[in-house]
């Protein structure tokens, strides 16, 4: 990769000796400046790759230039020179941002390296796209981290049960990652090439879902203006994923019924019966035998489904991988957020594992998400982690407008969850904890504000 280099130091020696360094020996293009003033005024967005400053400059110090600058292209790579070498300003480079740290005088290979290692570095972040899909695609293959005896127990499980047809149902709390066992199911199984089809039983409102998984023939409904195939069918030959089931309405449960035990189902507004071959995979975070007690769940939908049972261990039952799993994550979203973050002190795993996380991995890998974001340094801090402001996106936005600076997506959840935090609170206040009522007042489903309320950590007593 040919880089673009900026030079910006006020000795014209300095600057004449970097640029033939790097001219002599690499096919480098080199800029030099030796205002800094001059050299903000020329800095753009996306000129430049890598900013060689010295820190000791008339008019404005290599500090200042580096804020300025990286406020102006946020993930521009900058290498301090300094001949004041003191441990402070290192670390303070760092902390603002800075890649490296090199000190006058330095070898030839020194400078030569540096620069490798940064246009290394982002061809690495530039690839972060590919990369990032890669990421996503391992997870979706179902990549479940962890080395506990509970996770190789169910890995186990999973790999026997995989291979047959045997409807399984998964169940657990709430970010115990029952989504990524389904796709682990469909990985090991004969059909992981064929359609992996998730459908979201809360999501979808009652009067669509019907059509959605089981399409529909022309004229059945205005708006139907031809034939349209449903999930089940595009489904045919793969697996359908039932996430949230305990959500499904009671009218689509008997269908559903029918679907499991005959393989048939009819398009909305249709005469003939489709037969469709599919493996069934369903997941829920309800107690669906208490949902049976209380009327609300078919019984005996419930033994169609529970036919294989996998119950996903909270990640209070296997602290023992929030090591690898705080690892892991800090992977992902060291890439995603171009961050150059390679290590987690021993403090902060130590924090991390004796930390309860009623969210389960969800919740860890937000909080190594949230680290990432703020951390400053090449190592992950427990100051990063847990500081008083970062723990909820929310808290952390003391006014209004303190979400501007956050990075974006870190803004969007800030205020989706300080919105559904106050929302929902002044809705259970004003039904008195009553939640069928309050469902109504705001006009959704009931099971989707029980999702909410679980989501925001609320207690509907609150
Ligand atoms: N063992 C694991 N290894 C790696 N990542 C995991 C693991 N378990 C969960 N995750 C991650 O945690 C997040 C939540 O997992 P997932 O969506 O599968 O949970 P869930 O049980 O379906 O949660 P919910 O009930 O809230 O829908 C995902 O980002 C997932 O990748
Ligand atoms: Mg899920």
């Amino acid at each position: 990769m040919n880089g673009r280099i900026l030079i910006v130091d006020d000795e014209a020696d300095m600057l004449v000796l970097l640029s033939r360094i790097i001219k002599e020996e690499t096919r480098h293009q080199v800029t030099t400046e030796n205002n800094p003033k001059k050299a903000l005024s020329l800095f753009k967005p996306g000129i430049f790759d890598l900013v060689f400053l010295d820190l000791k400059m008339p008019g404005m110090n290599g500090i200042e230039l580096l804020r300025q600058i990286k406020k102006i292209q946020p993930d521009i790579s900058v290498v301090i020179i300094t001949a004041y070498a003191s441990i402070e300003t290192a670390v303070e480079a760092v902390r603002e941002g800075a890649f490296e740290y090199i000190t006058k005088p330095f070898e030839r290979e020194r400078i030569l390296l540096t620069i490798d290692k940064v246009l290394q570095w982002r061809e690495m972040v530039s690839e972060n796209i590919s990369l990032r899909e890669a990421l996503a695609e391992k997870e979706a293959s179902g990549h479940l981290i962890g080395s506990s005896r509970r996770i190789k127990i169910l890995l186990d499980q999973i790999r026997q049960v995989a291979p047959t047809t045997a409807t399984v149902l998964i169940t657990g709390e709430s970010g115990t990652g029952k989504e990524l066992a389904a796709r682990a199911l469909c990985q090991f199984s004969l059909r992981k090439d064929k359609p992996f089809i998730t459908i979201n039983c809360t999501a979808i409102s009652e009067n669509v879902i019907e059509s959605e998984l089981f399409g529909h023939v022309k004229g059945a409904f205005t708006g139907a203006w031809k034939d349209k195939k449903g999930l089940v069918e595009i489904a045919d030959g793969g697996t359908l994923f039932l996430d949230e089931i305990g959500d499904l309405d009671f009218a689509m449960q008997t269908k559903l019924l029918r679907l499991l035990q005959e393989g048939e189902f009819k398009p909305v507004g249709g005469i003939r019966t489709l037969k469709a071959d599919i493996r069934f995979i369903a997941a829920t975070n309800h107690n669906l035998e208490s949902d049976i007690q209380k009327g609300v769940f078919r019984e005996d939908l419930f033994y169609r489904l529970n036919v294989i049972r996998l119950e996903m261990p909270g990640l209070s039952q296997r602290r023992e991988d929030i090591p690898m799993l705080a690892h892991h994550f800090l992977k992902k979203y060291a890439l995603l957020y171009a961050k150059n973050i390679h290590s987690i002190s021993e403090d902060t795993l130590r924090t991390l594992s004796s930390h309860v996380f009623p969210g389960n991995v969800r919740e860890l890998e937000n909080t190594i998400e949230r680290g990432v974001v703020f951390c400053r340094t090449h190592c992950l801090e427990v100051n990063d982690v847990f500081a008083e402001g970062n723990s909820r996106g929310s808290e952390a936005m003391e006014t209004e407008a303190d979400f501007l600076t956050l990075p974006f997506r870190e803004a969007r959840n800030a205020v989706m969850n300080r919105f559904y935090r106050q929302y929902i609170q002044r809705l259970l206040q004003n039904s008195n904890g009553n939640i069928s009522r309050a469902a109504e007042t705001a006009g959704i489903q009931r099971q989707y504000l029980h999702r909410l309320i679980n989501q925001a950590g609320l207690e509907p007593e609150e």
